[in-house]
């Protein structure tokens, strides 16, 4: 009880900061990921994610620009999009891709669907991406050359297959896989997979100090933000780029992330 009431407190006083500030304040994380010395071929590999643009609900078209120009300065070698470009309005997706069309990435800009680009009915999702010239990876993959791009579905909304991936006998190559919800990081083994790129939870959104996010989505409460590690692989979680529900964030800032993968020995 006490506890409910502490968070009220913060959801209430703290609502004018999180809506007029930290909504818009950009924040670049830097990350590096430790991946197998076998693979390190893939050494100084750079990505570039954004995840939960939610453009329809409170879009800010100048948090996306900014966000498309940290990307594009840092040169990456490519991009992943982790989903939820909108909540449900399809008409955000026309001018959304005119921004998104300016991501430049070395090898290509890549994109999987989310729970809410599902939901609104896929088919628009598909033709904005391919207009903006983004590459939708639906349960799909791509050889590279030196790794595997792949891409599941929604695991909320659409239908994930992750046998649709090239089985080890057919490609033993490292796998850099987007999928938006990332509790599915405990779905799979494979030790192919090096990096798992997600977001959906939006890192909670409204964050008490001291004790973390107020509320997580389905398939997001287990790893809500940041860089978690099984075995040989990574997974990342971005806080997102939009909001949801509310037109606030709080000890939460929007994120642009910054991903290079990097051969060496890691700690226990
Ligand atoms: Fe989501």
């Amino acid at each position: 009880m006490k506890f409910a009431y502490a968070t009220a407190g913060v959801g209430t006083g703290g609502f004018g900061y999180g809506g007029l500030i930290e909504k818009t304040a950009l924040k670049t994380e830097m990350v590096t990921c430790a991946i197998p010395e076998k693979y390190q071929h893939l050494h100084g590999l750079k990505i570039g994610l954004l995840a939960d643009l939610h453009f329809d609900e409170y879009g800010d078209s100048a948090l996306v620009h900014h966000a498309v120009k940290v990307i594009n300065q840092e040169k990456v070698d490519l991009v992943m999009l982790a989903g939820d470009f909108v909540s449900n309005k399809a008409a955000s997706l026309e001018p959304l891709g005119e921004i998104l069309k300016d991501l430049r990435a070395g090898i290509g800009v890549f994109a999987v669907l989310g729970n809410h680009d599902h939901w609104m009915g896929r088919e628009h999702a598909v033709k904005f991406l391919k207009r903006a010239g983004i590459r939708l990876l639906k349960n799909e993959s791509e050889d590279l050359g030196d790794f595997l791009i792949a891409g599941q579905e929604s695991a909320w909304g659409g239908r994930p297959d992750f046998s649709k991936i090239p089985s080890r006998s057919a490609v033993d190559k490292p796998i850099v896989l987007g999928w938006h919800e990332p509790d599915t990081f405990d779905w799979y083994e494979d030790d192919r997979v090096i990096l798992q790129l997600s977001g959906h939870t939006h890192g909670g959104q409204i964050c008490v100090p001291g004790y973390g996010p107020v509320l997580l989505p389905f398939l997001g409460k287990k790893y809500a933000a940041g860089l978690y590690q099984k075995d040989s692989g990574n997974l990342y979680v971005s806080r997102g780029l939009g909001v949801i529900t509310i037109p606030a964030r709080f000890c939460c800032p929007p994120e642009v992330t910054l991903l290079t993968l990097e051969s060496r020995v890691r700690k226990a």
